[in-house]
Protein backbone atom coordinates (compact mmCIF):
# COMPACT_ATOMS: atom_id res chain seq x y z
CA UNK A 1 0.00 0.00 0.00
CA UNK A 2 0.92 3.41 -0.50
CA UNK A 3 1.76 5.91 2.54
CA UNK A 4 -0.40 8.87 1.99
CA UNK A 5 2.79 11.25 3.16
CA UNK A 6 5.13 9.27 0.82
CA UNK A 7 7.27 11.80 -1.44
CA UNK A 8 7.40 11.60 -5.26
CA UNK A 9 11.17 11.44 -6.51
CA UNK A 10 10.96 14.79 -8.36
CA UNK A 11 8.30 17.52 -9.76
CA UNK A 12 8.52 15.81 -13.03
CA UNK A 13 6.34 12.40 -11.69
CA UNK A 14 2.83 12.24 -10.76
CA UNK A 15 3.13 9.58 -8.20
CA UNK A 16 5.46 8.44 -5.47
CA UNK A 17 7.49 5.59 -5.86
CA UNK A 18 5.85 2.17 -5.24
CA UNK A 19 7.00 0.63 -1.75
CA UNK A 20 7.51 -2.43 -3.69
CA UNK A 21 9.96 -1.09 -6.46
CA UNK A 22 11.65 1.10 -3.79
CA UNK A 23 12.45 -2.12 -1.82
CA UNK A 24 13.67 -3.40 -5.08
CA UNK A 25 15.61 -0.66 -6.65
CA UNK A 26 17.58 0.13 -3.28
CA UNK A 27 21.30 -0.73 -2.74
CA UNK A 28 21.67 1.44 0.47
CA UNK A 29 21.49 -2.32 2.42
CA UNK A 30 24.94 -3.06 1.10
CA UNK A 31 26.44 0.03 -0.97
CA UNK A 32 26.65 1.77 2.56
CA UNK A 33 30.07 0.18 2.69
CA UNK A 34 31.03 2.09 0.39
CA UNK A 35 30.31 5.60 2.87
CA UNK A 36 33.90 6.55 3.74
CA UNK A 37 34.86 6.40 0.10
CA UNK A 38 31.88 8.44 -0.87
CA UNK A 39 32.53 11.44 1.58
CA UNK A 40 36.25 11.11 0.33
CA UNK A 41 35.15 11.72 -3.31
CA UNK A 42 32.78 14.51 -2.46
CA UNK A 43 35.40 16.49 -0.64
CA UNK A 44 37.75 16.42 -3.52
CA UNK A 45 35.25 17.21 -5.67
CA UNK A 46 33.84 19.77 -3.89
CA UNK A 47 37.56 21.32 -3.31
CA UNK A 48 37.66 20.82 -6.93
CA UNK A 49 34.80 23.59 -7.63
CA UNK A 50 35.47 25.96 -5.27
CA UNK A 51 39.28 26.00 -6.92
CA UNK A 52 37.40 26.66 -10.41
CA UNK A 53 35.31 29.48 -9.22
CA UNK A 54 31.78 27.43 -8.92
CA UNK A 55 31.70 27.26 -4.96
CA UNK A 56 32.21 29.58 -2.43
CA UNK A 57 34.54 29.69 -0.06
CA UNK A 58 31.76 29.73 2.80
CA UNK A 59 30.25 26.75 1.27
CA UNK A 60 32.99 24.84 0.83
CA UNK A 61 33.70 25.23 4.44
CA UNK A 62 30.01 24.35 5.50
CA UNK A 63 30.23 21.25 3.47
CA UNK A 64 34.14 19.94 5.09
CA UNK A 65 32.70 20.70 8.38
CA UNK A 66 29.06 18.54 7.43
CA UNK A 67 30.74 15.73 5.94
CA UNK A 68 33.22 15.70 9.02
CA UNK A 69 30.43 15.34 11.12
CA UNK A 70 28.76 13.10 9.02
CA UNK A 71 31.82 11.14 8.98
CA UNK A 72 31.95 10.78 12.79
CA UNK A 73 28.51 9.32 13.37
CA UNK A 74 29.16 7.10 10.32
CA UNK A 75 31.94 5.70 12.34
CA UNK A 76 30.15 5.39 15.50
CA UNK A 77 27.18 3.55 14.25
CA UNK A 78 24.96 6.58 14.83
CA UNK A 79 24.08 7.18 11.07
CA UNK A 80 20.77 6.04 10.09
CA UNK A 81 20.52 4.99 6.33
CA UNK A 82 17.16 4.65 5.04
CA UNK A 83 15.70 2.71 2.37
CA UNK A 84 13.73 5.87 0.89
CA UNK A 85 16.96 7.56 -0.05
CA UNK A 86 18.09 4.44 -2.18
CA UNK A 87 21.25 4.16 -1.71
CA UNK A 88 24.38 5.65 -0.56
CA UNK A 89 24.96 8.73 -2.18
CA UNK A 90 21.60 10.35 -1.68
CA UNK A 91 21.92 9.30 1.92
CA UNK A 92 24.74 11.10 2.47
CA UNK A 93 23.65 14.13 0.34
CA UNK A 94 20.51 14.67 2.51
CA UNK A 95 21.87 14.33 5.63
CA UNK A 96 24.57 17.18 4.64
CA UNK A 97 21.75 19.53 3.21
CA UNK A 98 19.78 18.84 6.41
CA UNK A 99 22.59 20.01 8.26
CA UNK A 100 23.86 22.60 5.98
CA UNK A 101 20.89 24.02 4.07
CA UNK A 102 21.49 24.76 0.39
CA UNK A 103 25.33 24.36 0.33
CA UNK A 104 24.69 20.89 0.95
CA UNK A 105 22.29 20.75 -2.38
CA UNK A 106 25.04 22.75 -4.39
CA UNK A 107 27.78 19.92 -3.93
CA UNK A 108 26.37 17.44 -6.53
CA UNK A 109 26.81 20.20 -9.16
CA UNK A 110 28.63 18.81 -12.61
CA UNK A 111 28.34 15.49 -11.17
CA UNK A 112 25.81 12.47 -10.87
CA UNK A 113 25.63 9.17 -9.02
CA UNK A 114 26.80 7.57 -12.26
CA UNK A 115 30.56 8.91 -11.73
CA UNK A 116 30.37 9.07 -8.09
CA UNK A 117 29.45 5.70 -7.75
CA UNK A 118 32.57 3.92 -10.20
CA UNK A 119 34.52 6.24 -8.13
CA UNK A 120 33.53 5.08 -4.83
CA UNK A 121 33.83 1.51 -5.92
CA UNK A 122 37.53 2.30 -7.27
CA UNK A 123 38.67 4.47 -4.44
CA UNK A 124 37.30 1.37 -2.43
CA UNK A 125 38.48 -1.73 -4.39
CA UNK A 126 42.16 0.15 -4.26
CA UNK A 127 42.50 0.23 -0.61
CA UNK A 128 41.26 -3.93 -0.48
CA UNK A 129 44.05 -5.04 -2.91
CA UNK A 130 46.44 -3.18 -1.07
CA UNK A 131 45.19 -5.22 1.41
CA UNK A 132 44.79 -8.83 -0.50
CA UNK A 133 48.59 -7.88 -1.60
CA UNK A 134 49.97 -8.07 2.38
CA UNK A 135 48.24 -10.76 2.94
CA UNK A 136 49.07 -12.99 0.11
CA UNK A 137 52.81 -12.33 1.41
CA UNK A 138 51.99 -12.69 4.69
CA UNK A 139 50.90 -16.30 3.61
CA UNK A 140 53.95 -17.07 1.75
CA UNK A 141 56.09 -15.94 4.51
CA UNK A 142 54.12 -18.86 6.57
CA UNK A 143 54.69 -21.36 2.90
CA UNK A 144 58.48 -20.34 3.31
CA UNK A 145 58.86 -20.56 6.96
CA UNK A 146 57.57 -24.42 6.93
CA UNK A 147 59.33 -25.06 3.51
CA UNK A 148 62.92 -23.87 5.49
CA UNK A 149 62.24 -26.58 8.54
CA UNK A 150 61.33 -29.07 5.90
CA UNK A 151 64.01 -28.01 2.90
CA UNK A 152 65.32 -31.74 3.32
CA UNK A 153 62.37 -33.90 3.95
CA UNK A 154 62.12 -36.60 1.72
CA UNK A 155 58.21 -36.86 0.00
CA UNK A 156 56.81 -38.27 -2.99
CA UNK A 157 56.52 -36.31 -5.84
CA UNK A 158 53.15 -37.37 -7.80
CA UNK A 159 51.85 -37.64 -11.28
CA UNK A 160 48.56 -38.74 -11.87
CA UNK A 161 48.40 -39.15 -8.40
CA UNK A 162 50.60 -41.96 -8.10
CA UNK A 163 53.74 -41.83 -6.49
CA UNK A 164 56.56 -40.23 -9.30
CA UNK A 165 59.69 -39.03 -8.20
CA UNK A 166 61.55 -38.26 -4.23
CA UNK A 167 61.11 -34.58 -4.21
CA UNK A 168 61.82 -32.64 -0.88
CA UNK A 169 58.51 -30.96 1.54
CA UNK A 170 60.09 -27.66 0.99
CA UNK A 171 60.46 -28.03 -2.97
CA UNK A 172 56.45 -28.69 -2.72
CA UNK A 173 55.34 -25.81 -0.66
CA UNK A 174 57.62 -23.60 -2.75
CA UNK A 175 55.08 -24.50 -5.85
CA UNK A 176 52.65 -22.87 -3.88
CA UNK A 177 55.31 -19.84 -2.97
CA UNK A 178 55.43 -19.21 -6.81
CA UNK A 179 51.85 -19.36 -7.91
CA UNK A 180 51.28 -16.35 -5.05
CA UNK A 181 53.93 -14.31 -6.61
CA UNK A 182 52.21 -14.60 -9.80
CA UNK A 183 48.84 -13.70 -8.13
CA UNK A 184 50.70 -10.66 -6.24
CA UNK A 185 51.79 -9.86 -9.34
CA UNK A 186 48.17 -9.87 -11.00
CA UNK A 187 46.61 -7.91 -8.10
CA UNK A 188 49.00 -4.97 -8.53
CA UNK A 189 48.94 -4.95 -12.11
CA UNK A 190 44.81 -4.85 -12.03
CA UNK A 191 45.26 -2.00 -9.39
CA UNK A 192 46.52 0.02 -11.54
CA UNK A 193 43.50 -0.11 -14.08
CA UNK A 194 41.62 0.52 -11.06
CA UNK A 195 43.52 3.08 -10.34
CA UNK A 196 42.06 5.92 -12.58
CA UNK A 197 39.42 8.82 -11.60
CA UNK A 198 36.03 8.65 -13.50
CA UNK A 199 34.80 11.64 -11.63
CA UNK A 200 33.97 14.50 -13.76
CA UNK A 201 32.29 12.18 -16.27
CA UNK A 202 29.09 13.39 -14.88
CA UNK A 203 25.76 11.34 -16.48
CA UNK A 204 27.83 10.27 -19.21
CA UNK A 205 28.93 13.31 -21.72
CA UNK A 206 31.05 14.94 -19.35
CA UNK A 207 29.51 18.80 -17.84
CA UNK A 208 29.61 22.16 -18.91
CA UNK A 209 31.40 23.46 -15.85
CA UNK A 210 35.21 24.17 -15.75
CA UNK A 211 36.14 21.47 -13.49
CA UNK A 212 39.66 19.93 -13.22
CA UNK A 213 39.79 16.40 -13.20
CA UNK A 214 43.81 16.03 -12.56
CA UNK A 215 43.23 18.00 -9.15
CA UNK A 216 40.64 15.55 -7.97
CA UNK A 217 42.62 12.53 -8.76
CA UNK A 218 45.86 13.90 -7.73
CA UNK A 219 43.95 14.80 -4.17
CA UNK A 220 42.46 11.59 -4.45
CA UNK A 221 45.69 8.97 -5.34
CA UNK A 222 44.55 8.04 -8.67
CA UNK A 223 47.62 7.66 -11.47
CA UNK A 224 45.09 9.68 -13.77
CA UNK A 225 41.47 10.20 -14.98
CA UNK A 226 39.48 7.77 -17.70
CA UNK A 227 40.02 9.43 -20.84
CA UNK A 228 36.42 9.28 -21.90
CA UNK A 229 33.36 10.01 -20.13
CA UNK A 230 31.06 7.11 -21.51
CA UNK A 231 33.71 4.23 -20.64
CA UNK A 232 34.17 5.91 -17.40
CA UNK A 233 30.48 5.64 -16.29
CA UNK A 234 29.41 2.67 -17.92
CA UNK A 235 32.56 -0.04 -17.59
CA UNK A 236 33.28 -2.40 -14.99
CA UNK A 237 36.26 -4.08 -16.09
CA UNK A 238 38.53 -3.48 -13.65
CA UNK A 239 36.19 -4.99 -11.12
CA UNK A 240 35.68 -8.30 -13.40
CA UNK A 241 39.61 -8.70 -13.54
CA UNK A 242 40.25 -8.36 -10.34
CA UNK A 243 37.67 -10.70 -9.36
CA UNK A 244 39.35 -12.95 -12.12
CA UNK A 245 42.54 -12.22 -10.49
CA UNK A 246 40.74 -13.34 -6.84
CA UNK A 247 39.53 -16.47 -8.76
CA UNK A 248 42.83 -17.63 -9.26
CA UNK A 249 44.17 -17.33 -5.51
CA UNK A 250 41.29 -19.39 -4.88
CA UNK A 251 41.86 -22.09 -7.05
CA UNK A 252 45.52 -21.95 -6.06
CA UNK A 253 44.47 -21.82 -1.94
CA UNK A 254 42.06 -25.14 -3.27
CA UNK A 255 44.23 -27.14 -4.44
CA UNK A 256 46.59 -26.61 -1.62
CA UNK A 257 43.73 -27.74 0.66
CA UNK A 258 42.85 -30.90 -1.92
CA UNK A 259 46.44 -31.63 -0.99
CA UNK A 260 46.56 -30.75 2.96
CA UNK A 261 43.01 -32.96 2.78
CA UNK A 262 44.62 -35.93 1.00
CA UNK A 263 48.27 -35.85 3.50
CA UNK A 264 46.00 -35.83 6.90
CA UNK A 265 43.67 -38.83 5.65
CA UNK A 266 45.50 -41.93 7.40
CA UNK A 267 46.47 -43.37 4.54
CA UNK A 268 48.49 -40.70 3.44
CA UNK A 269 49.66 -39.95 7.27
CA UNK A 270 51.91 -37.35 5.98
CA UNK A 271 50.73 -34.23 8.24
CA UNK A 272 48.51 -33.25 11.07
CA UNK A 273 46.27 -29.73 11.06
CA UNK A 274 46.00 -28.63 14.01
CA UNK A 275 43.24 -29.68 16.34
CA UNK A 276 42.12 -25.68 16.52
CA UNK A 277 41.85 -26.40 12.73
CA UNK A 278 39.40 -29.46 12.24
CA UNK A 279 36.19 -30.31 13.87
CA UNK A 280 34.56 -33.87 15.31
CA UNK A 281 31.68 -35.84 14.21
CA UNK A 282 28.39 -35.59 15.70
CA UNK A 283 27.87 -38.89 15.70
CA UNK A 284 31.31 -40.35 15.03
CA UNK A 285 33.71 -40.42 17.41
CA UNK A 286 37.20 -41.07 16.13
CA UNK A 287 36.36 -38.68 13.64
CA UNK A 288 38.63 -35.29 13.11
CA UNK A 289 37.35 -33.64 9.88
CA UNK A 290 39.73 -31.16 7.88
CA UNK A 291 36.81 -28.47 7.72
CA UNK A 292 38.67 -25.58 7.13
CA UNK A 293 40.60 -27.09 3.84
CA UNK A 294 37.43 -28.41 2.90
CA UNK A 295 35.78 -25.02 3.26
CA UNK A 296 38.64 -23.17 1.08
CA UNK A 297 37.75 -25.77 -1.13
CA UNK A 298 34.05 -24.88 -1.18
CA UNK A 299 34.73 -21.25 -1.46
CA UNK A 300 36.31 -21.29 -4.59
CA UNK A 301 33.16 -22.23 -6.45
CA UNK A 302 31.72 -19.34 -5.28
CA UNK A 303 34.32 -16.80 -6.18
CA UNK A 304 34.46 -18.30 -9.58
CA UNK A 305 30.65 -18.14 -9.42
CA UNK A 306 31.07 -14.05 -8.77
CA UNK A 307 33.35 -13.66 -11.87
CA UNK A 308 30.88 -15.27 -13.90
CA UNK A 309 27.98 -13.34 -12.24
CA UNK A 310 29.95 -10.02 -13.04
CA UNK A 311 30.98 -11.03 -16.61
CA UNK A 312 27.33 -11.84 -17.20
CA UNK A 313 26.59 -8.34 -15.90
CA UNK A 314 28.51 -6.23 -18.33
CA UNK A 315 28.12 -8.38 -21.66
CA UNK A 316 24.45 -7.02 -23.08
CA UNK A 317 24.68 -3.30 -21.71
CA UNK A 318 24.70 -0.49 -24.00
CA UNK A 319 26.53 2.13 -23.43
CA UNK A 320 26.90 4.44 -20.66
CA UNK A 321 25.48 3.79 -17.49
CA UNK A 322 22.79 1.47 -16.76
CA UNK A 323 21.12 0.40 -13.65
CA UNK A 324 22.57 -3.47 -14.01
CA UNK A 325 25.77 -1.93 -12.67
CA UNK A 326 24.08 -2.00 -9.19
CA UNK A 327 24.82 -5.23 -9.25
CA UNK A 328 27.98 -5.73 -9.31
CA UNK A 329 28.61 -4.80 -5.24
CA UNK A 330 27.63 -7.92 -3.59
CA UNK A 331 29.84 -10.23 -6.01
CA UNK A 332 33.02 -7.74 -5.42
CA UNK A 333 32.33 -7.01 -1.76
CA UNK A 334 31.74 -10.58 -1.45
CA UNK A 335 34.80 -11.67 -3.50
CA UNK A 336 37.18 -9.50 -1.18
CA UNK A 337 35.43 -10.72 2.00
CA UNK A 338 36.20 -13.95 1.02
CA UNK A 339 39.85 -13.74 -0.15
CA UNK A 340 40.61 -11.65 3.16
CA UNK A 341 39.45 -14.84 5.37
CA UNK A 342 40.43 -17.38 3.41
CA UNK A 343 44.42 -15.56 2.69
CA UNK A 344 44.15 -15.35 7.04
CA UNK A 345 43.02 -18.71 7.63
CA UNK A 346 45.07 -20.82 5.64
CA UNK A 347 48.13 -18.37 6.55
CA UNK A 348 47.56 -19.30 10.37
CA UNK A 349 46.62 -23.21 9.18
CA UNK A 350 49.87 -23.23 8.00
CA UNK A 351 51.67 -22.09 10.80
CA UNK A 352 50.01 -25.07 12.58
CA UNK A 353 50.97 -28.14 10.29
CA UNK A 354 52.65 -31.14 12.00
CA UNK A 355 54.83 -33.02 9.44
CA UNK A 356 55.17 -36.59 9.58
CA UNK A 357 58.61 -37.26 7.79
CA UNK A 358 58.95 -41.14 8.38
CA UNK A 359 55.34 -41.71 6.80
CA UNK A 360 56.47 -39.42 3.87
CA UNK A 361 59.86 -41.42 3.69
CA UNK A 362 58.09 -45.06 3.74
CA UNK A 363 55.93 -43.99 0.79
CA UNK A 364 58.70 -43.04 -1.50
CA UNK A 365 59.98 -46.50 -0.88
CA UNK A 366 56.87 -48.44 -1.62
CA UNK A 367 56.53 -46.42 -4.49
CA UNK A 368 60.10 -47.11 -6.46
CA UNK A 369 60.31 -43.26 -6.78
CA UNK A 370 63.73 -43.59 -7.74
CA UNK A 371 63.20 -46.03 -10.87
CA UNK A 372 64.01 -42.86 -12.81
CA UNK A 373 67.68 -42.07 -11.29
CA UNK A 374 68.34 -45.63 -12.38
CA UNK A 375 67.82 -45.37 -15.50
CA UNK A 376 69.55 -41.62 -15.78
CA UNK A 377 72.41 -44.03 -13.89
CA UNK A 378 72.65 -46.50 -17.01
CA UNK A 379 72.34 -44.13 -19.77
CA UNK A 380 74.90 -42.26 -18.26
CA UNK A 381 77.14 -44.91 -18.41
CA UNK A 382 76.18 -45.62 -22.19
CA UNK A 383 72.79 -47.08 -22.51
CA UNK A 384 70.34 -45.66 -24.82
CA UNK A 385 67.68 -44.25 -22.43
CA UNK A 386 64.91 -46.36 -23.98
CA UNK A 387 67.11 -49.70 -23.28
CA UNK A 388 67.98 -48.45 -19.62
CA UNK A 389 63.87 -47.77 -19.34
CA UNK A 390 63.17 -51.35 -20.18
CA UNK A 391 65.86 -52.90 -17.47
CA UNK A 392 64.25 -50.41 -15.16
CA UNK A 393 61.49 -51.97 -14.96
CA UNK A 394 62.03 -55.30 -15.17
CA UNK A 395 64.16 -54.64 -12.40
CA UNK A 396 61.10 -52.60 -10.25
CA UNK A 397 58.85 -55.98 -11.64
CA UNK A 398 61.23 -58.36 -10.14
CA UNK A 399 61.71 -56.14 -6.65
CA UNK A 400 57.84 -56.12 -6.16
CA UNK A 401 57.57 -59.71 -6.29
CA UNK A 402 60.38 -59.69 -3.69
CA UNK A 403 58.45 -57.25 -1.53
CA UNK A 404 61.57 -54.59 -1.79
CA UNK A 405 62.65 -51.58 -2.59
CA UNK A 406 65.18 -50.81 -5.34
CA UNK A 407 67.38 -49.73 -3.05
CA UNK A 408 67.28 -53.12 -0.81
CA UNK A 409 68.37 -55.80 -3.75
CA UNK A 410 71.96 -56.85 -3.71
CA UNK A 411 74.35 -55.89 -6.30
CA UNK A 412 74.26 -59.64 -7.61
CA UNK A 413 70.68 -59.15 -8.06
CA UNK A 414 70.93 -56.01 -9.36
CA UNK A 415 73.51 -57.24 -11.96
CA UNK A 416 71.33 -59.40 -13.44
CA UNK A 417 69.11 -56.46 -15.21
CA UNK A 418 72.25 -54.46 -16.48
CA UNK A 419 76.24 -55.43 -16.54
CA UNK A 420 76.43 -51.76 -16.22
CA UNK A 421 75.32 -51.62 -12.81
CA UNK A 422 78.44 -51.47 -9.98
CA UNK A 423 78.50 -50.70 -6.05
CA UNK A 424 78.11 -46.75 -7.24
CA UNK A 425 74.00 -47.30 -7.99
CA UNK A 426 72.85 -47.09 -4.47
CA UNK A 427 74.08 -43.50 -4.51
CA UNK A 428 71.44 -42.80 -6.68
CA UNK A 429 68.77 -45.43 -5.34
CA UNK A 430 68.83 -43.62 -2.00
CA UNK A 431 65.97 -40.74 -2.26
CA UNK A 432 68.60 -38.56 -0.80
CA UNK A 433 71.20 -39.31 -3.84
CA UNK A 434 67.92 -38.97 -6.06
CA UNK A 435 67.34 -35.46 -4.37
CA UNK A 436 71.22 -34.04 -4.49
CA UNK A 437 71.54 -34.89 -8.07
CA UNK A 438 68.75 -32.70 -9.20
CA UNK A 439 70.35 -29.52 -8.42
CA UNK A 440 70.00 -26.63 -10.69
CA UNK A 441 67.57 -23.57 -10.60
CA UNK A 442 63.97 -24.93 -9.68
CA UNK A 443 65.19 -28.30 -8.69
CA UNK A 444 64.16 -30.54 -5.80
CA UNK A 445 67.86 -30.40 -4.54
CA UNK A 446 68.13 -29.03 -0.95
CA UNK A 447 70.63 -26.62 -1.86
CA UNK A 448 68.16 -25.36 -4.57
CA UNK A 449 65.26 -25.30 -2.39
CA UNK A 450 67.38 -23.05 0.17
CA UNK A 451 68.36 -20.71 -2.21
CA UNK A 452 65.03 -20.39 -3.74
CA UNK A 453 63.68 -19.74 -0.09
CA UNK A 454 66.37 -17.15 -0.18
CA UNK A 455 65.75 -15.48 -3.66
CA UNK A 456 61.97 -15.15 -1.76
CA UNK A 457 62.57 -13.61 1.33
CA UNK A 458 64.75 -11.08 -0.43
CA UNK A 459 61.88 -10.15 -2.78
CA UNK A 460 59.23 -9.64 0.25
CA UNK A 461 61.71 -7.99 2.38
CA UNK A 462 61.96 -5.33 -0.65
CA UNK A 463 58.29 -5.54 -1.16
CA UNK A 464 58.14 -3.79 2.29
N1 LIG B 1 23.17 2.96 -6.71
C1 LIG B 1 23.61 3.18 -8.04
C2 LIG B 1 24.67 2.12 -8.43
O1 LIG B 1 25.09 1.42 -7.60
C3 LIG B 1 24.22 4.52 -8.15
C4 LIG B 1 24.15 5.09 -9.51
C5 LIG B 1 22.71 5.28 -9.88
N2 LIG B 1 22.57 6.11 -11.02
C6 LIG B 1 21.41 6.27 -11.58
N3 LIG B 1 21.35 7.07 -12.59
N4 LIG B 1 20.36 5.59 -11.22
O2 LIG B 1 25.04 1.98 -9.57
Amino acid sequence: MQDENAKKWSGRFSEPVAELVKRYTASISFDKRLAECDIQGSLAHAQMLNRVGVLSNEDLKAICDGMAAILADIRAGRFEWSLDLEDVHMNIEKRLTDRIGDAGKRLHTGRSRNDQVATDIRLWLRGEIDTLADLAEELQTALLDLAEKNAETVMPGFTHLQVAQPITFGHHLLAYVEMLTRDVERLRDCRRRVNRLPLGAAALAGTSYPIDREFVASQLGFDGVCENSLDAVSDRDFAIEFTAAGALVMTHLSRLSEELILWMNPRFGFIDIADRYCTGSSIMPQKKNPDVPELVRGKTGRVNGHLVTLLTLMKGQPLAYNKDNQEDKEPLFDTVDTLTATLRVVADMMRGIVVKPEAMRRAVKQGYATATDLADYLVKKGLPFRDAHEAVAQAVRYAADQRKDLADLSLVELGTFSPLIGGDVFDVLTPEGSLASRSHIGGTAPVQVRAAIARHRARLAGAR
